[in-house]
């Protein structure tokens, strides 16, 4: 599958990069696109990843959805050519892969971002006139859970407007992105995308994937710190693209038969237990269980509202450690390392809450901690994580960060 496979090499391509380290390299990102390509770019732009905090696979249920984008970006250098071949000529900065993408040839890896991306445009009627060259790097750690995918088609798309003045505003660039997404093969929902184009530093998007409605919420829990753990989980063995397209089914072929007894019902996420319990013979124990998480989830969402909007971190943790619960045995998405990373959290102190984030099989953990012990709390997890697994995986922490941006280069 090629998401996962665009995963797995960027994995290796990208983890490593620290904060700083990443800053330093934007102050020189435009150096480097001007050696790669003998020109300087139009355009820098900066594209965040994405937590969730609660609200896990209702995007495409028509459930509402908590994300953030935080501070782990994607940063592109954009420029156009007098060439008037359509294709883009890309530079992988951190493996020093450079390639020519066309919409004509099928690749892998983030080439087939790339395409999946231009196909999508195309279909929109955008097409490309020109040569645009573009150099790209980040310090997302892929195939996490963090939406690297959606940070890398919506910044291309982005700075392609921009670039071929196509003006497009953010609403459909988010629809291109997960098209995109669907071409490649993963059915994804709209999370991902309006995360990393509709964030702001402090916040919490509420989405209403019912009428893809956005409001913000102050980010009230001022004590407390949102550390990622990555459970390093192959997602490539996992199967994520495939599994994920198979929750989805289900979800949508439990609808048809709610539907049947309520014509009103348009999405999964706004049917009732009690609906669902009057139908029980209609689905098997497994399907039932999966439409039961997605109910459930959507309770506990409005439920982590009202903590959120009241400073409430043992409550929302407590919905955390739910959800997680309900991912791992309902929805059947988690995997046993992210498991214990979760009951890891459970017997730290200092944390409120953890749950595996993004899609499952893998990626991972976010944990709501008390600000003060918070590093006490990341470390002792990080020596727990290792010596249960042998994986080394040091947690770090995230703060909630504006959506993408688009600047001139200097
Ligand atoms: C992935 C998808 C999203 C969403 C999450 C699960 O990140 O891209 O659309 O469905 O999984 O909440």
């Amino acid at each position: 599958m090629d998401r996962l496979v665009f995963i797995g090499r960027l994995v290796i391509l990208l983890q490593t990069i620290t904060a700083e380290q990443s800053q330093k390299k934007l102050e020189n990102i435009s150096d480097i696109h001007k050696k790669q390509f003998n020109k300087e770019p139009n355009w820098i732009i900066k594209a965040p990843g994405r937590i969730n905090i609660l609200g896990e696979h209702l995007d495409y249920n028509g459930g509402n959805v908590l994300p953030a984008g935080v501070n782990r970006h994607l940063f592109f250098t954009i420029g156009s050519s007098e060439s008037e071949t359509p294709l883009i000529d890309a530079f992988a900065i951190m493996t020093g892969e450079r390639s020519i993408i066309s919409t004509q040839d099928k690749y892998n890896g983030w080439r087939a971002y790339f395409r999946g991306s231009l196909l999508a445009l195309e279909e929109e009627g955008y097409k490309l006139d020109r040569r645009v060259e573009v150099a790209f790097y980040g310090n997302i750690p892929l195939g996490a859970g963090m939406s690297s995918s959606a940070a890398l088609c919506c910044g291309l798309i982005l700075g392609l407007s921009h670039t071929l003045g196509w003006g497009l505003d953010r609403k459909l660039i988010a629809l291109l992105g997960q098209r995109a997404e669907h071409i490649i093969g993963a059915n994804c929902g709209l999370m991902d995308q309006y995360a990393v184009l509709f964030s702001r530093k402090g916040h919490i998007i509420d989405l209403d994937c019912s009428s893809m409605e956005t409001s913000l919420i102050p980010w009230k829990l001022k004590d407390t710190a949102l550390v990622l753990v990555n459970s390093k989980v192959d997602h490539q063995l996992a199967g994520t693209g495939s599994i994920y397209n198979k929750r989805r089914a289900v979800c949508e072929k439990a609808l048809n038969i709610l539907k049947k007894d309520d014509s009103n019902l348009h999405f999964l996420a706004k049917a009732s237990l009690d609906q669902l319990e009057s139908l029980k013979t209609h689905f098997s124990k497994d399907d039932f269980a999966k439409v039961q998480y997605v109910i459930q989830e959507a309770q506990r969402v409005e439920k982590a509202k009202q903590a959120i909007f009241s400073g409430s971190a043992g409550d929302l943790g407590q919905l955390m450690y739910s959800t997680h619960e309900g991912l791992q045995h309902l929805f059947e998405v988690s995997v046993p390392e992210t498991d214990l990373l979760v009951d890891i959290g459970r017997e730290t102190d200092g944390v409120y809450g953890a749950r595996m984030v993004g899609g499952g099989f893998g990626g991972c953990v976010l944990f709501l901690m008390e600000a003060s012990t918070s590093k006490e709390a990341a470390k002792n997890i990080y020596e727990s994580y290792l010596q249960k697994t042998g994986i080394d995986s040091p947690g770090f922490e995230v703060k909630i960060d504006n959506g993408i941006s688009i600047a001139p280069a200097l």
